[in-house]
């Protein structure tokens, strides 16, 4: 995984598969304490204790069409390069937590890539699930709720390519604003 950007667009997906209907991300960007962490929670159908000591072997997945499930262990993989760590807090029928954490300042920090791109992407393609991205810096806070949008947008649908491009917009600016690295 080349940025922060493509392992948001693969733990989200999990969410999706998973059949959330409100799937959080919240990042929280705290330089004096060299941490930058990504925190994934889903209402989906969750995991049973022994499937969360195995999603983070890359030699396990529930796929068939795929032996291999590589997201996780590979989030796992680059946090601890970076000199950080990642944990899944999950309950059967109730929801996932996965949260990684990345060195702020260590070299090895995966550039965070095109987030805004990511995430207007992705609640576009699932107009019935709910999206709230929180993005905290030392600079501020920026919120990005698609139940707002929504009642924003009255009956323009979601998926609708203006839409698309005015919420990447509409993020990339506000992470400018919150000089978000
Ligand atoms: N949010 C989630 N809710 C429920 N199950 C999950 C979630 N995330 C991951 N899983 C389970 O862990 C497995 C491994 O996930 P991942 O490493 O991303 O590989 P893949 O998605 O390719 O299978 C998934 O196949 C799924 O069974
Ligand atoms: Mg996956």
């Amino acid at each position: 995984m080349k940025d922060l950007a493509l392992h948001i667009l693969d733990i989200l997906q999990n969410s999706v598969t998973a059949g959330a209907t409100l799937i959080e991300l919240e990042i929280n960007e705290i330089p004096t304490k060299d941490t930058y962490s990504v925190k994934f929670t889903d209402n989906g159908k969750g995991m049973d204790a022994a499937m969360v000591q195995q999603v983070t072997d890359p030699f396990f997945t529930t796929r068939t069409t795929r032996k291999v499930g590589l997201g996780l262990p590979l989030l796992k993989q680059n946090a601890e390069q970076s000199g950080g760590s990642m944990h899944i807090s999950s309950t059967q029928g109730n929801g996932t937590m996965v949260e990684a954490i990345f060195g702020y300042s260590h070299i090895d920090r995966l550039p965070a890539g095109d987030i805004a791109g990511t995430m207007a992407l992705t609640v576009s393609s699932y107009p019935s699930i709910e999206f709230i991205y929180t993005h905290n810096t030392p600079e501020g806070t920026f919120i990005f709720d698609t139940k707002e949008i929504k009642e924003t947008l009255e009956d323009v649908p979601i998926s609708n390519p203006q839409v698309i491009a005015f919420m990447k917009d509409l993020i990339r600016e506000n992470l400018e604003a919150i000089k978000a690295s």
